[in-house]
């Protein structure tokens, strides 16, 4: 694949030129501040293992980071713990059901099965060593800043909308303690996991933390290895099983990557040893994925033959 800058310029401008005005899909309601975040918004980026940047459109608009949280969270929860810990308590197997679902945490006597959905997420967050909330929260801040390679701030207007609403995340937090699967106070953590989704950031930062992905977890912006090397590919596999949730299947199918969505509009997705796309628009899919997003991504990783399972 050629990516020499002119055509990765070519790249991010044809898929934006081709999608940026497709209709379809609705904001994310459930949380009052993504209701009003304009929709016609859309941009999309591509940074390489090697440092090379490209976008168009929306790029640099900074957008709530939501589920996208998840994946940074997992990186420093695997660093800190261990692969094999990390799979038996929390695991790495679709649930096959919305990403705020409790039945599947009742399916399964109350293991999460993925760091990828909501209870995951928060047992996750749960399982980073930290003295109090404050430190909690520090720790997740610094993952997030490594990863999308400058600094990362919380939206209080984004937290102030979420935590007023967050009860049914609340209630998954008990179940958990319930079920001996949460490993810190279950309101610090639903509090800490609630923060993490109301950072805000830009396609061009999410498209740096998939590169820093597909780079073995080293970011090519700051030059610093964020996540043990051995760590990336169990995050790429729990991606491809949960990252756009019960639509991941599909999106293997179709495109072939490890990916991560947000309610926010964001969507990332991981060429190993190559680079990271990244797009955003607010108007989602049933299951919460961006619907612009997905399209532009898709259109990329074709150009350039990225489908891991099409390698001869
Ligand atoms: O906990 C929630 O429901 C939101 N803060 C995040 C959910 C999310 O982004 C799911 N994504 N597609």
């Amino acid at each position: 694949m050629n990516l020499d800058q002119s055509n990765l310029q070519k790249l991010v401008d044809d898929a934006h030129a081709r999608h940026s005005k497709t209709s379809g899909g609705a904001n994310a309601s459930y949380i009052p501040y993504l209701a009003q975040v304009p929709s016609h918004l859309a941009g999309v980026a591509i940074v390489t293992v090697d440092g090379k940047v490209a976008f168009a459109g929306d790029a640099d608009y900074p957008f709530a980071i939501e589920s996208i949280s998840k994946v940074c969270t997992l990186a420093a929860a695997i660093d800190q713990v261990g692969s094999a810990s990390l799979r038996h308590k929390i695991g790495a197997d679709p649930t096959g059901l919305p990403f705020n679902s409790v039945i599947a945490l009742e399916l399964h006597k109350g293991k999460p099965l993925s760091p990828l959905v909501n209870a995951g997420a928060m047992a996750t967050v749960s399982l980073l060593q930290a003295k109090d909330t404050e430190a909690r929260w520090q720790a997740i801040v610094d993952i997030q800043s490594a990863l999308v390679g400058s600094p990362v701030k919380l939206s209080d207007d984004v937290n102030r909308s979420e935590q007023d609403t967050n009860f049914h995340n609340r209630g998954i937090a008990w179940l958990l303690y319930a079920a001996n699967a949460m490993y810190c106070d279950p309101m610090e953590a639903c509090d800490v996991y609630t923060r993490q989704c109301s950072t805000l950031v830009t396609a061009t930062q999410l498209a740096t933390m998939a590169a820093t992905l597909a780079g073995r977890g080293h970011n090519p912006v700051t030059g610093k290895q964020v996540v043990k090397a051995e760590h990336v590919r169990h995050i790429l596999a729990e991606m491809t099983m949960e990252g756009l949730y019960e639509h991941s299947g599909d999106w293997a199918y179709n495109v072939g990557l490890p990916g991560k969505s947000g309610v926010g509009g964001g969507l990332l997705a991981v060429v190993p040893g190559v680079m990271g796309i990244a797009a955003f628009s607010p108007p989602l899919d049933v299951a919460g994925n961006s619907v612009r997003g997905q399209l532009m991504v898709a259109d990329i990783a074709r150009a350039v033959g990225a489908n891991i399972y099409d390698k001869q």
